[in-house]
């Protein structure tokens, strides 16, 4: 690894925060002109958020006018551009991203725009009058992942690094790979050994990154990422990174736009290490403060059963304090203990009015086989979601004339040896033996009504 002067790198090893924005401590409330290597406050250790001075007074703003029809119209009309950061779903939006010196060349791979469909069959078991999947899970490499990363990684970039690096379950790891070598950077991956699914390990692997697979789980990678960043010159892109929240947070925008500028009732999305419900969260409060919607949609999120720290928190301490826990679930995606982001995911459901709920392994499986049948494919720790609003729906949280929106986070490919597994459960799914002839499949057609 080059250990050639970073250009952005101060004496002590703090990067400084670029123009166009502010920064302040989740934590002890201070602004913050330096971060620490792990994009921490340096007063106090805690989490950063980007702040827009000028959100505050937007006859101000000095990168856009910001008026609402104006800026609707203006992200309507770079649909039909054929320029990059035109046609990607996070730049489509910059106006609310004024964070790269070089604004008009970012890292991308076009990533965003991505479907929302109708859950017809969901919604009519449940009762409810609109359930619609926002389906993250196609984007550029198949993860909500990337809408963070082509914002971090443009930062990390600009800012003169050359290596990148994170801790994961997978999916961080596989779109931060692929960004990288879009970027020509290099990128270093802590993935826990035999926890990881197939499709992810696939993708880093294929993209360069150098993949480390360790004998802990994803908060033991965590701790050693840590220890790395201060050691050496890599650039950390795990969801701490305040640039990859606010990457996540054009999900909100793009999906408000879909629903014609009007929020659903509700969103519900499942919880990790909470990066992107605190996103989401960010991204509704800034459309409601420029006038775009008219409300916040309340944000649930929901955990594994068997990796529910926020869960505890919210229920026996109110939200004041997270216990760890040694996480266990299927849904490898968020076997997490440890999330770095509980107390931004706090304050989304305290904001919001939203609440946060945990599933079974087997209530998320039955929710994926659930939504694949009506042809959505998604990873099992997205189905957590419609696992989630099965019981939200049963205690009366979501009600019938409400609108709900699940935030589906990752593509059914990601995981095939899950999907195959849970096929064993369901004889009519499994593959038939036949001969190589009409005859033979003719004759198994017989058995189905067609
Ligand atoms: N869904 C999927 C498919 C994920 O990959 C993750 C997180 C989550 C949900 C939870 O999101 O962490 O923002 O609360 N995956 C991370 C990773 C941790 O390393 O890929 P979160």
């Amino acid at each position: 690894m080059s250990k050639r002067k970073l250009r952005n790198l101060s004496n002590d090893g703090a990067a400084p925060v670029p123009q166009g924005y502010g920064m302040h401590c989740i934590g002890c409330r201070s602004t913050v002109s330096q971060m620490t290597p792990e994009l921490r406050c340096p007063e106090c250790g805690d989490l950063l958020e980007v702040i827009y001075p000028w959100l505050a007074q937007r006859g101000d703003a000095q990168h856009c006018d910001l008026e609402p029809s104006t800026l609707k119209t203006v992200w309507r009309e770079r649909r039909l551009s054929s320029k990059v950061i035109d046609r990607s779903g996070v730049w489509r939006f910059r106006e609310l991203l004024p964070i790269l010196a070089r604004p008009e060349d970012p890292v991308s791979l076009i990533e965003g725009n991505t479907p929302l469909y109708a859950l017809h069959a969901c919604a009519s078991r449940l009762g409810l009058k609109r359930v619609l999947a926002k389906h993250q899970g196609m984007n550029s490499t198949g993860s909500f992942k990337d809408t963070g990363m082509t914002v971090a990684i443009s930062v990390a970039r600009e800012q003169g690094f050359r290596w990148v690096g994170c801790a994961s379950t997978g999916n961080t790891s596989a779109s931060m790979a692929a960004y990288a070598a879009r970027a020509g950077m290099r990128s270093l991956v802590l993935v826990p050994e035999g926890r990881i699914a197939s499709g992810k390990l696939a993708q880093t692997l294929e993209y360069g990154a150098v993949t480390c697979m360790m004998a802990t789980d994803f908060d033991g990678c965590v701790r050693v990422m840590s220890e790395i960043i201060r050691r050496a010159p890599v650039y950390l892109l795990n969801s701490v990174n305040p640039f990859r929240v606010e990457g996540q947070k054009t999900a909100a925008i793009e999906l408000a736009e879909q629903l014609d500028w009007a929020a659903p009732d509700h969103v519900i999305v499942p919880g990790g290490n909470l990066g992107n419900a605190s996103a989401l969260g960010k991204g509704f409060e800034e459309l409601v403060a420029l006038a775009l919607i008219k409300h916040l949609p309340k944000i649930s999120i929901i955990q594994a059963a068997g990796a529910n720290p926020l869960v505890r928190c919210v229920r026996e301490t109110a939200g004041e304090k997270l216990i760890p826990v040694r996480a266990e679930t299927r849904a490898t995606a968020i076997r997490i203990g440890n999330p770095a982001s509980w107390k931004k995911a706090v304050e989304v459901l305290r904001a919001t009015g939203g609440a946060c709920e945990d599933v079974t392994d087997e209530e998320i499986a039955q929710a994926k086989a659930e939504l694949a049948a009506e042809g959505i494919g998604c990873e099992p720790a997205s189905a957590a979601t419609l696992a989630g609003l099965k019981k939200l729906v049963r205690s009366g949280f979501v009600q019938p004339d409400d609108s709900v929106v699940l935030v589906l986070t990752g593509h059914s490919l990601k995981d095939p040896e899950y999907t195959l597994e849970a096929q064993k459960g369901q004889p009519a799914n499994l593959p038939i033996a036949a001969e190589p002839s009409a005859d033979s499949v003719l004759r198994i057609l017989e058995r189905f009504s067609y």
